[in-house]
């Protein structure tokens, strides 16, 4: 068995992002450079969305612009084709990969991307054919893949569908979301095996939030279907400004701590990881 487990710090973007206070600059990139200390190799460090509809992530150009160099493989969400020029505009900038989002569930697609789910996916195609054309990795986000906030439950086939679509449309790898964190280790389970007909193993991860303190054992079932990529957020930063009820996302200590408990390596160091996760937590208290 591979013992070697990948976190994907989503702090930086899915933690930040539901914050009502505007986080600057200089407080961001320490979070990240705090992040990138504890040994975190792969960080989602912003978001090229309308700053309308997520005022938090406006600043996130000015994040990219601005990134260290460090190794770590830096990564930011797109919507569109005028995101992806967002991105394009900044000279010799440092981002690796390019995250893509869609939904399960076409009540979520309409909240939280104003469009169908085959829409949304048609729109995508020209920003992973770009992106391709940059040699950039493109991570496909598949919400809702147990409950949406406004449909329910959703069915295993339509996430497998979903997941099919976007590695057909040349994603490199899936992160399936349990957006507002209310499936059961069962049904998370189902999707999971669903998806693994369409995807490996090694190109899915698992994107919890822990509303109902399922998180680890949602994680646990992944590791026994064989994932090994697991995103996380420092401090449990999170909630998505779109899907409302969801809590924060996973809190990267808690998910390092279960690994290295379980004999799993990540190369994080516990002790680092504290002080970015109490930087974390901080930053959103307003104290800092
Ligand atoms: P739209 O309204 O359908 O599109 O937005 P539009 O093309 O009509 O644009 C509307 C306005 O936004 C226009 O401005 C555009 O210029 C502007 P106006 O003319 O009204 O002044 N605009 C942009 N501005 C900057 N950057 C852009 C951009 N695109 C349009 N890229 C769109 C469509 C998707 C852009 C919009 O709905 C949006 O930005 N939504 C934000 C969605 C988002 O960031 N959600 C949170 C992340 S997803 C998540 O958290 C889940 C995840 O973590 C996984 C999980 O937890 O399961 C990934
Ligand atoms: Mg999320």
């Amino acid at each position: 068995m591979d013992d070697r487990v990948e976190i994907v710090e989503v702090g930086p973007r899915d933690g930040l992002q539901n914050e009502a206070r505007p986080i600057d600059v200089a407080q961001k990139l320490a979070l990240i450079e705090a992040c990138a200390d504890a040994g975190l190799r792969h960080i989602e460090v912003g978001a090229f969305v309308s700053p309308k509809w997520v005022p938090q992530m406006a600043n996130s150009a000015e994040v990219v612009a601005r990134l260290p160099k460090r190794d770590v493989l830096w990564s930011v969400l797109v919507p569109n084709m005028r995101g992806m020029a967002g991105l394009d505009a900044i000279e010799d900038h440092l981002v690796g990969e390019i995250a893509v989002f869609v939904s399960a569930s076409e009540g979520f697609s309409r909240s939280n991307l104003n469009c169908s789910i085959d829409e949304s996916i048609e729109r995508l195609l020209p920003v992973i054919d770009q992106v391709k054309n940059r040699k950039l990795n493109v991570r496909g986000y598949v919400s809702c893949i147990t409950d949406c906030p406004f449909d329910g439950p959703v069915a295993p086939s339509q996430v497998a569908q979903v997941s099919d679509k976007l590695m057909g449309a040349g994603c490199d790898s899936l992160s399936l979301g349990d957006t507002i964190g209310k499936g059961t280790p069962e049904r998370v389970d189902a999707a999971v095996a669903a998806v693994l007909d369409v995807a490996e193993p090694s190109r899915v991860a698992g994107h919890f939030h822990d509303t109902n303190g399922r998180a680890i054992e949602n994680v646990a079932v992944c590791l026994e279907r064989g994932l090994r990529i697991f995103d996380s957020a420092v401090g449990g930063l999170g909630g998505c400004p779109y899907a409302p009820g969801a809590a924060g996302n996973l809190a990267t200590e808690t998910l390092v701590g279960y690994l290295h408990g379980a004999g799993f390596d990540t190369g994080v160091d516990e002790t680092a990881l504290m002080k970015a996760a109490k930087l974390a937590k901080g930053l959103r208290d307003g104290h800092h």
